[in-house]
């Protein structure tokens, strides 16, 4: 078997150095012309590093087997139909637990204290002219985190640390765990003053944060997004922040990156952040390198590091 890859994304320097050194790799996300490029030599790869990849493309591939995916979240791959192909998927988790609950946290305290309005408040002279108003905290308030899986508990652990009450929604009550089940996402909305969602994304939990949800958490309720966009109700969260049923929201993944909602611009109670719950040096170099990890085991015959399918 050869060990051909084909990068479908671009992927962070150290990476794609690695998989340039030990696979026999090409760029397609380089390719000006895909199409014409996967026409001719779809056939010769066995693998692909990065995501986005429809069965379309596994159509293109017919002797893909193999797709590492940078990144914890894999909803860019068509993993029910690369399990019917008997193409192997695996993700990057864990790695980037710390990166994306420090992130979190750090996005629930800049939203609480206002920090991006504070340093524009000083940068425009306008301290002078009197104190910056008071904020809310984090102390004391019940968080409702919405998947307590591996990044939620790193999240929860950190709330714990900022004085919070923690409660958790997902599909089953989970043994071992202190905080307090929800089964009913409306209903720890309602209980809640923050809502952190970090739940996969794709067709399972796509506007799973419904209008109906937004509504429970009310008037003085915080939503933090650290999961997909699609998991929100977008025109229902801009609906809610434009007329004030809640109090704000941090948001770092949308419907239709990099595209990001107008409205949400002019408003004084949402904190915007690119997508970058993973983006630190550190971080990115360990998904990178389990990446390459992943490949290395495929083509040695070894089991597979973190699969997914
Ligand atoms: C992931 O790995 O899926 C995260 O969204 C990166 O920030």
């Amino acid at each position: 078997m050869t060990n051909k890859v084909l990068i479908t994304q671009k992927l962070l320097d150290s990476c794609e150095k690695a998989i340039f050194e030990k696979f026999d790799a090409t760029r397609l996300y380089e390719k000006a012309d895909r199409d014409a490029f996967l026409t001719e030599n779809g056939a010769s790869f066995i693998a692909i590093a990065g995501g986005n990849v429809d069965p379309a493309l596994m159509d293109r591939m017919p002797n893909l087997k193999m797709i590492s995916n940078f990144g914890v979240g894999y909803d860019s791959i068509d993993t029910a139909e690369a399990k019917k192909r008997d193409i192997r998927v695996t993700n990057t988790p864990n790695v980037l637990n710390d990166a994306m609950a420090e992130i979190t946290i750090g996005l629930m305290v800049g939203l609480a204290r206002r920090i991006p309005q504070a340093d524009q408040f000083v940068r425009q002279g306008k301290w002078p002219g009197g104190n910056f108003p008071l904020q809310s905290e984090l102390t004391g308030k019940t968080v409702g985190i919405v998947g307590l899986g591996r990044i939620g508990k790193e999240i929860a652990e950190r709330c714990q640390a900022m004085k919070m009450r923690v409660v958790y929604y997902g599909r089953r009550k989970q043994t071992g765990i202190p905080h307090v089940y929800y089964d009913k996402l409306v209903e720890m909305a309602r209980d809640s003053d923050w809502l952190v969602v970090i739940t996969p994304g794709g067709a399972a939990t796509d506007k799973l944060v419904s209008a109906d949800v937004i509504e429970a958490l009310g008037k003085d309720g915080f939503l933090v997004n650290m999961a997909r966009g699609t998991v929100v109700d977008e025109a229902a969260l801009v609906d809610a922040l434009v007329n004030n049923k809640i109090a704000g929201a941090a948001l770092d993944v949308f419907e239709k990156e990099p595209q990001v909602p107008e409205a949400l611009f002019g408003l004084d109670n949402v904190v915007l952040s690119p997508h970058q719950g993973s983006a630190t040096h550190q971080t990115r170099y360990a998904m990178g390198a389990l990446v390459v990890d992943n490949l290395s085991a495929f083509f040695n015959g070894d089991p597979l590091l973190t699969p997914v399918v």
